[in-house]
């Protein structure tokens, strides 16, 4: 058995769903069990995230950065941090923003150095980056070009709906990838 959790904030519901994605993904592997914790349930939550092989990190893009709620979850984790309590565990990330860009990588950039903080082991995405030449569409996956984790975007204006199938597939991808190298790591 592989236990993935994955810690997540999402303030209007667009992260949630790409959350729920990445665990579906996750779920598609043989032995893995996985555990959705929205990042103000963690404490609650902590055996959950202690008792996990992988630990995935998903906040929505806020002013560039990853959400203050995000940020709460990652400041509460200090304590873990200097025990060493999730050392050695496989981590991965993903965001969401309204615009294409939106400073999204930042935010990953932010995932991949708390994870590595905390002496975990960062899975990117291996995905060839998707709609960056004439014969590319929206529907692929990978459509933003990300390799440090998953990158989503949703119209401002649409609610959790707004988060389109090829960002689905593509967080699903991330899971099941993150659910396979946990295996493989824990064997
Ligand atoms: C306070 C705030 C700041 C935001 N900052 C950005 C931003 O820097 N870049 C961007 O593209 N979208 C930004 N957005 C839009 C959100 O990233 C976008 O709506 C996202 O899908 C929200 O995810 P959620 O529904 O999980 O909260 C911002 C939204 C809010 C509420």
């Amino acid at each position: 058995m592989t236990s993935i959790a994955i810690v997540f904030h999402s303030g209007y519901g667009h992260t949630q769903v790409v959350a729920e994605a990445v665990a579906a993904g996750a779920a598609q592997v043989p032995g893995a069990q996985v555990h959705l914790v929205p990042a103000d349930q963690a404490e609650a939550k902590a055996d959950v995230l202690n008792g996990a092989d992988a630990i995935i990190f998903g906040s929505p893009t806020y002013m560039g950065s990853a959400s203050a709620k995000f940020k709460e979850f990652m400041e509460w984790s200090s304590k873990t941090w200097y025990g060493r309590g999730w050392a050695d565990k496989v981590a991965a990330g993903f965001t969401v923003s309204a615009s294409q860009s939106g400073d999204k990588l930042a935010v990953l950039q932010q995932l991949s150095v708390f994870a590595a903080q905390h002496g975990m082991i960062w899975v990117g995405l291996d995905l060839l980056p998707g709609n960056n030449n004439s014969k590319g569409s929206v529907e692929d996956l990978n459509r933003l070009g990300s390799f440090l984790g998953v990158m989503a975007q949703a119209n401002a204006d649409q609610g959790p709906e707004g988060v389109t199938e090829a960002d689905k597939k593509t967080a699903a991808h991330l899971g099941k990838r993150v659910a396979e190298a946990a295996a493989r790591w824990t064997k």
